[in-house]
């Protein structure tokens, strides 16, 4: 039997103002109690510092959406993982198919943004995904699989059983083409066995592996109910308080 707690986070992508992040917070935290279930929120950087003010003491946790590897210097416009735990994250989203496509980060710069976030006490919630060419090739397992051995290159398993790894496939990101859970189950489950196969059976017993792409209210049960799904990586739906319950709502069975 699997003790994983359900972990269900909320990627903000380049959305909502303070005065937006606080209302949302306000809404959803009114009537929902937190148990058996992990809630991150990932705000803009922006917002993370008011954020974690607010939420003392809460058991929702913050994300920050990208991290730099180095520690401090001349990288202009970055952020160090030392900087996001100082401000009271808990996470960071790396690897997120936006920044490997928009921005270039290939499998060696997420490799050591993965080892700078555990050196920093922070735990990634690694991204992984195909695209919908590479799945209609029949290539899917090949992707996820060169995805989590370079991008998990040099992590200790201690650090590998604390990992979040979010198989989000490309196609269904903001798209409103849901996987179906039989296929986001799959994604999950083999991402599991690469990693029992890396690491050990603790290690794969103990990670979360998250599923991403176009989650809504309506499939979040019947996807967060397969044995291998451990939880959500939310973009659109995660915008408003209303839905992002129901979702959380879904990881309760
Ligand atoms: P989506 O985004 O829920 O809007 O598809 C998911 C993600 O990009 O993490």
């Amino acid at each position: 039997m699997s003790v994983r707690i359900p972990l269900i986070a909320a990627n903000w992508k380049l959305h909502k103002t303070l005065a937006e992040a606080h209302d949302f917070l306000d809404k959803f935290r009114e009537n929902l109690k937190l148990q058996d279930v992990d809630v991150v929120i990932a705000p803009s950087f922006l917002g993370l510092h008011s954020m974690a003010i607010a939420l003392k003491g809460s058991p929702i946790h913050l994300a920050a959406q990208n991290v730099y590897f180095e520690e401090k210097g001349a990288f202009t416009g970055e952020v160090s993982p030392g900087m996001l735990h100082d401000v009271g994250c808990h996470y960071a989203i790396v690897g997120h198919s936006e920044r490997r496509a928009i921005f270039g980060e290939d499998d060696t710069m997420i490799n050591q943004k993965v080892r700078a976030v555990f050196k920093n006490s922070l735990i990634p919630i690694l991204c992984i995904g195909e695209s919908l060419e590479q799945r209609e090739n029949g290539e899917t397992e090949a992707v996820l699989e060169r995805q989590l051995r370079t991008n998990l290159e040099g992590v200790v398993p201690n650090q590998a059983a604390k990992l979040v790894v979010a198989y989000e496939p490309i196609w269904a990101i903001g798209t409103g083409k849901t996987a179906s859970s039989e296929d986001a189950q799959a994604g999950c489950k083999f991402a599991r066995n690469v990693v029992d196969e890396m690491f050990n059976s603790d290690v794969s017993q103990s990670l979360r592996v998250q599923y991403g792409g176009s989650v809504k209210p309506d499939n979040a049960r019947e996807l967060l109910s397969q044995p291998d799904i451990d939880g959500a990586l939310v973009g659109g739906a995660s915008l408003d308080p209303i839905d992002f319950e129901a979702i959380v709502r879904g990881a309760l069975g």
